[in-house]
């Protein structure tokens, strides 16, 4: 059998702690379930934690990690693996689902929602009790390694009728449901972040609650943590805070003159110092 060892490379051993801060019970959730090897499903809107979330509990764990980020155009072969054209013939390459399922990875598929529905179901027999892998164009069953555990990110907000995971696939998973967290925790990882201090934190956060209010009325998400991390790192580089506002939360979220204006005056109310924008 030859199997491709570049797919294996994509399987990363985290050595240093990332640092997660945690918000709920999520720490303990995710390890009972990895005890049990239940298929996970991290649920929240972007940019308030998930992927850190399961780089910081692969290093807890001490199992490698191996993350596909899916998209439309994603195939079953992506994910499993394909025969492939060399000079000696031709040769089989490991997808980087094969290869976690093979050395007993964290697979981490990110926005799995956005796959088609025949690429997701390569996972179903993986995640009830035959834990195993056909490839079928290779005429091989993959039995999970006893580490091998799947996990997937689905942003509740996003899905609409056509784009939906099967119930079938649903129901293989447990959850876990993700948020933005409360004030000071979220001013917490934006100083820790950015390396930024306790008053910029906490007027950015502010200004992340009252983006978030405004949304339904047109706007589809308020600023994520990720997004204030950003308009921190700014400053901290050096930007004024007004242009940092501007390039890291205005200019992003939308394209929508009242929406902007909408927002600014959210940002002026919490951190006056960045009227001018
Ligand atoms: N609880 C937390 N502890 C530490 N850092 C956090 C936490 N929540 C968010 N962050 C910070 O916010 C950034 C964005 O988080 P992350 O990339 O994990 O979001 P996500 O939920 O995976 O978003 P998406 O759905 O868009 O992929 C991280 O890089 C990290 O800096
Ligand atoms: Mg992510």
């Amino acid at each position: 059998m030859t199997v491709d060892a570049s797919a294996h490379l994509a399987a990363e051993l985290i050595r240093d702690e990332p640092y997660y801060r945690p918000v709920g019970d999520e720490i303990d959730l995710f390890a009972a379930a990895y005890a049990g090897r239940l298929p996970v499903m991290l649920k929240g809107p972007t940019g308030c934690g998930k992927t850190r979330f399961v780089e910081h509990m692969a290093w807890r764990l001490k199992r490698p990690l191996v993350t596909v980020a899916a998209h439309e155009d994603l195939t079953a072969a992506d994910l499993a693996g394909r025969f492939l054209l060399a000079p000696e013939g031709t040769v089989w390459h490991d997808g980087p689902l094969t290869a976690a399922v093979r050395l007993g990875a964290i697979c981490y598929l990110d926005e799995i929602v956005e796959a088609r529905q025949d690429t997701t179901v390569v996972i179903h027999p993986l995640t009830d009790a035959r834990r195993a892998l056909p490839l079928d164009k290779k005429g091989e069953l993959v039995p999970a390694h006893p580490d091998f555990q799947l996990t997937i990110s689905y942003n509740p907000g996003y899905q609409s009728a056509v784009k939906d995971l099967k119930e079938s696939t649903k129901q293989r998973f447990v959850a876990i449901e993700f948020d933005y967290p409360e004030p000071a925790i979220e001013a917490e990882i934006v100083m820790r972040e950015a390396g930024v201090a306790a008053a910029l934190a906490g007027g950015l956060v502010d200004v992340g609650l009252r983006s978030r209010n405004l949304r339904g009325d047109g706007l589809a998400e308020g600023a994520s943590t990720r997004m204030l991390i950003h308009a921190a790192k700014l400053v901290r580089g050096g930007a004024p805070l007004d242009a940092a506002l501007r390039s890291a939360i205005l200019l992003p979220i939308t394209d929508e003159p009242d929406l902007r204006e909408a927002l600014a005056a959210a940002i002026a109310a919490s951190l006056p110092e960045a009227a001018r924008l």
